[in-house]
């Protein structure tokens, strides 16, 4: 027990994001054709960018290491922390009372904690500049390693399971009284992420978190790209996961457009009659061209929070990202700067309830 958790420990604190952009994949090349035909104006530089980006399918994800350093670093108290966090408002109650057979069972309703919607998607592990970022909304950290002091400072924190890789410490670390909230699988459409058939899916869903519904868990779903192709596995995934019952729809969204965005996210929760979770959002140009400039990345922050500030379908978004590197994504996007304070896009998103 006290071997994994520092292994995981280790793995979590550093957390380094890295992206996979898995240009090599099959996935990713039938995704940069389906964006090809969408995009057909689209030069042939845009082609290698869209390859080097693997298209709208570009993400990231916690890195493993096994540094001893980054393991000393951590204070692991989280296992005995049995808070619960119970709260509801009326106006997140379940979304769907009468599910139709197409759709996903909903669950006994969802919730950030009846706090905040403003998220953060925090991949530090333990480090401090957390303080900078209190929203009184959930965290999570690409898995389920909970920031020791996430709960003192005022987030309702969410332990997710990524995918297959992190099953074991998952449910060492996901009991009872750890959380109130559970998130599912990262861009399991992706070959680069968690590359998870519906099926597979589906499977791991009703052996590993299905059972947490009953130990006082929300459950929302597994959150894939925003490439094409992720309603279908969406719809692929809802239709084998019999018996499985969920609280919130989890999505992603990178583009340039907030009506995008809007439309995007607004289609998936009539699509699916669940509240939503856009567990990462940023402004983002995966079509190969330039990126937007700090003025439109604050304009697209500005139009998309305050769309999903007024529905009371969205549950929670979190941006990307609050982080020193970003991985590949337009670093005008950033919410922190060097020294682990809020920049001035940062201040924006922590002030835009
Ligand atoms: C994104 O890239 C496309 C394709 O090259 C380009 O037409 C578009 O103007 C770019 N968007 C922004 C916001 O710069």
């Amino acid at each position: 027990m006290a071997a994994k958790l520092i292994n995981l420990l280790a793995i979590s604190s550093l957390a380094i994001l890295a992206c996979s952009f898995g240009a090599t994949s099959a996935n990713a090349l039938v995704t940069d054709h389906n964006l090809l035909a969408r995009h057909p104006a689209a030069g042939h530089a845009g082609l290698a960018q869209r390859k080097r980006q693997s298209s709208s399918t570009k993400r990231c994800k916690p890195r493993p290491t096994t540094s001893s350093a980054a393991a000393a670093a951590v204070t692991p108290t989280t296992t005995t922390d049995t808070t619960t966090h119970t709260t509801t408002s009326s106006k997140q109650a379940a979304a769907s009372s009468t599910p139709a057979s197409s759709q996903p069972q909903a669950g006994s309703g969802a919730s950030s904690g009846g706090g905040s919607k403003i998220g953060i998607a925090w991949a530090l592990g333990d480090d401090p500049s957390l303080a900078n970022f209190k929203t009184g909304g959930p965290l999570y950290t690409w898995s389920p390693y909970l920031p020791t002091n996430a709960r003192e400072l005022g987030f309702n924190p969410i332990p997710q399971l990524w995918g297959d890789k992190q099953i074991g410490d998952f449910t060492n670390l996901v009991v009872e009284g750890y959380a109130d909230t559970v998130l599912g699988f990262n861009e399991p459409d992706q070959s680069g992420q968690s590359n998870m058939s519906p099926q597979h899916a589906a499977d791991v869903w009703k052996q590993y978190i299905q059972p947490l519904a009953n130990k006082g868990y929300k459950l929302i779903s597994p959150a894939c790209t925003s490439a094409p192709d992720s309603k279908g596995w969406m719809q692929q995934f809802f239709a084998a996961c019999t018996g499985c019952t969920f609280d919130g729809l989890a999505i992603h969204f990178y583009g340039t457009s907030a009506q995008d965005l809007i439309n995007y996210i607004t289609d998936f929760h009539t699509t699916f009659g669940l509240p939503i979770w856009v567990t990462e959002f940023a402004d983002q140009n995966f079509s190969g061209g330039a990126q937007a400039n700090q003025g439109e990345v604050d304009a697209f922050m500005t139009q998309a929070t305050d769309f999903m500030n007024g529905q009371d379908w969205v549950h929670a978004y979190f941006w990307f990202g609050v982080m020193h590197d970003m991985s590949g994504v337009n670093p005008d996007n950033q919410l922190m700067q060097g020294n682990g304070q809020p920049n001035a896009l940062g201040y924006q998103y922590l002030g835009g309830n």
